[in-house]
């Protein structure tokens, strides 16, 4: 238990990020299990019985992995893993997560654009909550990629909550007062602005129809998109806001833990003024993931 604190702590410092607590709460969970279910589901209706290997882009702390397996079939458990992420700290988390689960696992150390990868290895390829970092033209040179290392048939499944109409239009509000509060939260502690840099990748909402486009123009035939809802209360709000990224693209050019202290502290204000309320009387914002299935 020490030793996979110890790793969290690790990962925490190496990326100089902490996504972990976001990818742990029940509603995160739940929205991508969402998805799996539905590739699982597509995968069967399309006669798949069993994979010998998957590859999972942008592995973070295993969530996608775990979710996975949770959701196969008992028989195509056996399957081999591929965990492929830039940071070393992510891969070490996510083995000492995921080695109960998954009997043979491949740690590979790269970025998805130096990704190398022999050519028709693995049977599908899931890349979940990542490929908005990239540019538009490096996602279309890594898609292409991982359609070379898939088999003949094989699929890709990836999925974001950045796209466009991530944000509902009635949800934008929640989004402008807690970015407002944020800034005069900055001032008034005396914070400022020390580089204006370009927008984040994680900023840019790219649309449902880009993706759709994205992966036919990588050769994929587009077999399925998705999208799926998910009411976020404040806990989730608040580890979300509290990512570096996230932050560092809501509030672009402030020292970094001021953003994010800022971010995550003008959850609560702007959620009692914005959020829909549950039958608890608590309140939430809905966010959309899209989710999309391609067939090489
Ligand atoms: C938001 S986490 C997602 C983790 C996991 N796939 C999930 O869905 O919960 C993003 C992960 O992507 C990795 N990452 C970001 N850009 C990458 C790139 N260009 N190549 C490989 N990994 C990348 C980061 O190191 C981080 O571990």
């Amino acid at each position: 238990m020490q030793e996979l604190q110890k790793m969290k702590e690790e990962y925490i410092e190496d990326e100089d990020y902490n996504y972990e607590p976001f990818a742990d709460t029940e509603e995160y969970k739940r929205v991508n299990s969402e998805c799996i279910n539905n590739w699982v589901a597509i995968m069967k209706q399309k006669g798949i019985n069993g994979l010998e290997g998957v590859l999972d882009v942008a592995t973070g702390a295993g969530t996608m992995v775990q979710l996975v397996f949770d959701n196969f079939p008992e028989s195509w458990r056996k399957a081999a893993v591929l965990c492929l992420d830039q940071s070393a700290g992510a891969l070490k988390l996510a083995q000492s997560k995921l080695e109960k689960t998954v009997e043979t696992l491949k740690l590979v150390h790269s970025s998805i654009q130096d990704m190398t990868l022999p050519d028709n290895s693995v049977d599908i390829a899931v890349w979940g909550n990542g490929i908005h970092y990239l540019s538009a033209a490096d996602q279309l040179e890594c898609v292409k990629r991982i359609r070379k290392a898939l088999k003949p048939g094989g699929f890709l499944f990836f999925n974001t909550a950045f796209y466009e109409e991530a944000r509902p239009a009635e949800t934008l509000p929640f989004y402008r007062t807690q970015v407002k509060t944020a800034v005069q939260y900055l001032r008034d502690n005396g914070v400022k602005r020390v580089k204006s840099d370009e927008k984040t990748e994680a900023a840019k909402f790219l649309p449902r129809s880009y993706y759709e486009s994205l992966v036919e123009d990588a050769g994929f035939k587009l077999v399925d998109a998705k999208e799926f809802a998910v009411d976020m209360h404040k806990e989730a709000w608040e580890y979300i806001s509290a990512f570096q990224q996230y932050a560092a693209g809501a509030l672009r050019g402030y020292p970094i833990d001021d953003a994010v202290n800022a971010m995550r502290d003008s959850v609560g204000p702007s959620i009692e003024l914005h959020g829909n309320r549950d039958q608890n009387g608590e309140p939430y914002i809905t966010r959309k993931w899209l989710a999309i299935s391609a067939q090489a």
